[in-house]
């Protein structure tokens, strides 16, 4: 199925469609919008998330004839090749006014993240890439190459719709990878903590109960600059459920042994 389909040119598309959507957005930053929450508190929407949403969706089907699957209008996610999009990653960040928040659009084939793109407006940055390579601001970019947990920046999210009560919620494992490593950032917004892992800025990145949309295109993107995902046990990641260790691949192993 992958011949089929030209990754390097749906990137493009993809990337086009993400910046348009951005400047769409950046109209709504730090204007204090309204939101609305989707069945956790903690979840929030806005009328940006909806106006990208569908303008992502006009330009995808003007480009490509690929199905679609959106954090706010939904579709289903097969086998089949079909963009993943989620048009406000980070949707807390952009209701309050902090500026680490993107654009997300994956392409991902039989459950795989093949290609993506990834727009932060506020940070004025955006990554691409495929399994071929990564890109930030067009610059080709790789995962550090820290070995050594101690001296390694790591990034973490909070579900919103995980109750902390539970044994294997996330705060166990940032309470012992804290005094372990140099530092730990929640930054927000799991394609960003992706895309920061591929380009180095964090040594990895881990998550529990994430969605598709949160993780396509900054999958795509850590994976084509050489970064290690497996889910939080070292087996293969379900990009549907996304319980994700994301590494540089040489502190993998140290990660994986607190959060196992
Ligand atoms: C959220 C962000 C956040 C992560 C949440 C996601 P959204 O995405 O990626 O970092 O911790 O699990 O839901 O809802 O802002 O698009």
């Amino acid at each position: 199925m992958r011949s089929t389909i030209d990754t390097e040119a749906l990137t493009r598309v993809a990337l086009d469609a993400a910046e348009e959507a951005a400047i769409l957005i950046m109209r709504g930053f730090r204007s204090r919008p309204a939101t609305r929450t989707k069945g956790h508190e903690a979840d929030l929407v806005t009328e940006f998330d909806e106006a990208a949403e569908q303008l992502v969706r006009a330009r995808l089907a003007e480009r490509s004839s690929l199905p679609v699957v959106g954090e706010e209008g939904g579709g289903d996610l097969t086998d089949a090749p079909t963009w993943v999009i989620d048009p406000i990653d980070g949707t807390t960040n952009f209701a309050h006014g902090h500026p680490c928040f993107a654009v997300s659009i994956g392409l991902m084939v039989a459950g795989l993240p093949e290609a993506g793109a990834v727009v932060a407006p506020a940070l004025q940055t955006r990554w691409h890439g495929t399994r071929a390579g990564a890109f930030r601001n067009g610059k080709a970019i790789r995962v550090s190459d820290r070995a050594n947990l101690g001296q390694s920046l790591l990034a973490t999210g909070f579900a919103p719709n995980q109750e902390p009560k539970d044994a294997s919620h996330n705060l166990r494992a940032f309470a012992e990878l804290l005094p372990v490593a140099r530092g730990i950032r929640r930054d927000g917004a799991a394609s960003l903590d992706l895309c920061h892992t591929a380009d180095g800025t964090f040594d990895a990145y881990w998550e529990r109960g994430l969605h598709a949309w949160d993780v396509a295109g900054g999958a795509a993107i850590a994976l084509g600059a050489g970064a290690t995902i497996t889910d939080l046990a070292g087996g293969p990641p379900d990009y549907r459920i996304g319980y994700l260790a994301v590494s540089n691949g040489r502190i993998h192993d140290a990660l994986l042994a607190h959060l196992r």
